[in-house]
C-alpha cells in the first residue's frame, strides 16, 4: 500500500502537467462573480468561518446518520447565528444587500433546522431542510468572490 501511494505521488503531478500542457483540459470557466473587496486579514477571517461551516455540516450529517436529533440541533445552532455576525464589521457593513439577504436566509433556515430537529425529530424532514440550506451556500458562491484590496478605505 505504501509503495502504491509513493508511486501515485510521483505520477500524479506528471499526469496533471501533461494534460494541462497538451490542451486535454479545456479551461472554459469564466469568472463573472461580483467582487467583494476585503483586506488580507478580512479574507482570512471569512474563509476560516466558511471552513467552519463545512465542519458543522459534517457534524450535522454525522448526527443524522446516527439518528441523534439532539446532536443535529447542537451542531446546527452555531450556523443559525448567521454569517454576518461572524464577519468583520467592515465587511458586514459594506457588503451588497443581496449578500446580506442570502446570509440572513441561511441563518433562518439553520435556526429552523435546530428547532425542528428537536420538536419534530424527523430525519427526512431535516434532510430536506439541509438541501434548502445548501442552496444558500451555492447561491452565494455562484454570485460573489472576495478580492484583496490592500487599502480598502482611505
Ligand atoms: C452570503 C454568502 C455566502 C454564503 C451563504 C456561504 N458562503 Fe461560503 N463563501 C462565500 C464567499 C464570498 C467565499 C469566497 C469565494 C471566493 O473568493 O472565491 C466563500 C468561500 C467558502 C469556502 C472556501 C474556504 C477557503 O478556505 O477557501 C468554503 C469551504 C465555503 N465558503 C463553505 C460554505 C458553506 C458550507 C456554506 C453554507 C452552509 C457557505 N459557504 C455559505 C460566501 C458565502
Amino acid at each position: 500500500m505504501k509503495r502504491l501511494l509513493i508511486s501515485l505521488v510521483g505520477v500524479l503531478p506528471a499526469l496533471v502537467t501533461q494534460a494541462a500542457g497538451s490542451g486535454d483540459l479545456p479551461l472554459t470557466a469564466a469568472d463573472h462573480r461580483i467582487v467583494i473587496s476585503v483586506t488580507q486579514d478580512e479574507r482570512n477571517q471569512m474563509l476560516f468561518e466558511m471552513r467552519e461551516f463545512l465542519h458543522h455540516l459534517f457534524n450535522i450529517h454525522n448526527a443524522l446518520a446516527n439518528g441523534d436529533m439532539a446532536a443535529v440541533a447542537r451542531s446546527a445552532a452555531p450556523m443559525g447565528e448567521g454569517i454576518l455576525h461572524r464577519l468583520p464589521a467592515s465587511v458586514r457593513n459594506d457588503s451588497p444587500v443581496a449578500f446580506q439577504e442570502m446570509s440572513h436566509g441561511m441563518h433562518e433556515i439553520f435556526r429552523l433546522i435546530a428547532k425542528d430537529a428537536q420538536v419534530k425529530g424527523d430525519i427526512k424532514y431535516t434532510v430536506g431542510q439541509l438541501a434548502e440550506a445548501m442552496t444558500y451556500c451555492a447561491g452565494c458562491h455562484d454570485t460573489y468572490r472576495l478580492q484583496i484590496q490592500q487599502r480598502k478605505r482611505d
